[in-house]
């Protein structure tokens, strides 16, 4: 009896055995064909693909080709392939960062301390550009405002980038800002006297002197600005020639009041 239940256990046994070994057999092979299945297929699509592609881009080249020789050198009003117009949609680009601060129109935020860049000349903001990535503006610890630009100027990676925003910013135009300082006119004007060597009777600056346009500012800015230069926040650094040359005029301003004569003075230029 005991016997028979054994050899019955054994047989059992052999055909669970037997049976598990079957399936992983069909399991493993099931696999195998699977994978290489795929394989195969991965590899024709990849290079068909990749066959489809070639075709394509010699396609371009041979267009490409084709439109170099029968359009002749293109005008400045040619949209594409004009170095001006593609300077200009890259600083249109760059110019979504500097948005959110001084605005659509390059019009200035006072919110965020952040002055008109419309109307200004170009080779001002360039400079100031390079004087805020370069470190030469925006560093001071007591330039909080300058602090808040300084990393923006360094989203320009080099000179092209710092061209192709500047572009883009003299094409932009705002309304002059509204004067939000009220002064003494008539002593702004006996102040305003030794400005005009530099920044013109009319405030339009001077390229030759690197002294901007001062007409068209925001008067809230100018004051920051005057009272920076004063404080050697801005125009201290030895290697920052011009803004030394403002800093020594900023000095003829005995205080705050003075500040505010000059800028009223400078709000009425050029109405
Ligand atoms: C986070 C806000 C912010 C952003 C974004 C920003 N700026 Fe400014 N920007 C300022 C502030 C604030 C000042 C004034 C700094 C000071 O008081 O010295 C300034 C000043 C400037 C000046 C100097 C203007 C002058 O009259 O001297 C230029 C030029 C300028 N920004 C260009 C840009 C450009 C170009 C961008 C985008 C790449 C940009 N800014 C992005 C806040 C910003
Ligand atoms: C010797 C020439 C000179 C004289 C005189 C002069 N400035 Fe300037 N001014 C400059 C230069 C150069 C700059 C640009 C500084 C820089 O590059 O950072 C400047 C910048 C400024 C700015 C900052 C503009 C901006 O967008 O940030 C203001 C405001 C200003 N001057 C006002 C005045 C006033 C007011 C006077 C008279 C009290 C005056 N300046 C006299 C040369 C001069």
């Amino acid at each position: 009896m005991n016997n028979s239940t054994e050899n019955n256990n054994v047989s059992i046994y052999s055909y669970i055995s037997a049976s598990i070994l079957l399936i992983n057999i069909i399991f493993f092979t099931g696999l195998i064909i699977f994978l290489m299945s795929h394989a195969v297929s991965n590899y024709l699509g990849i290079s068909s693909i990749k066959e489809s592609l070639e075709k394509q881009s010699a396609s371009i080249i041979q267009k490409n080709e084709h439109s170099d020789t029968t359009t002749p050198v293109s005008s400045n009003h040619n949209a594409s392939g004009n170095p001006e117009s593609e300077l200009l949609t890259k600083g249109k680009a760059l110019y979504a960062t500097c948005l959110a601060c001084h605005g659509q129109n390059a019009e200035g935020n006072k919110i965020l301390n952040s002055p008109i860049l419309s109307g200004q000349q170009d080779w001002y903001l360039k400079a100031q550009l390079v004087k805020f990535r370069d470190g030469l503006r925006g560093v001071d610890k007591n330039d909080i405002q300058g602090a808040m630009m300084r990393p923006m100027a360094l989203v320009l990676k080099d000179e092209n980038d710092i061209d192709a925003v500047v572009a883009y910013i003299t094409t932009l135009t705002a309304n002059k800002p509204e004067p939000t300082i009220q002064g003494d006119i008539k002593k702004g004007e006996q102040s305003y006297a030794i400005c005009i060597t530099c920044h013109g009777a009319d405030g339009k600056g001077n390229k030759s002197l690197n002294s901007p346009s001062i007409t068209g500012l925001n008067d809230w800015y100018m004051a920051t600005q005057l009272k920076n230069f004063k404080n050697g926040i801005r125009g201290s650094d030895p290697k920052d020639v011009t803004g030394a040359q403002m800093r020594a005029m900023a000095l003829t301003l005995q205080d705050d009041e003075a500040i505010n004569n000059v800028i009223s003075y400078i709000n009425q230029l050029g109405k």
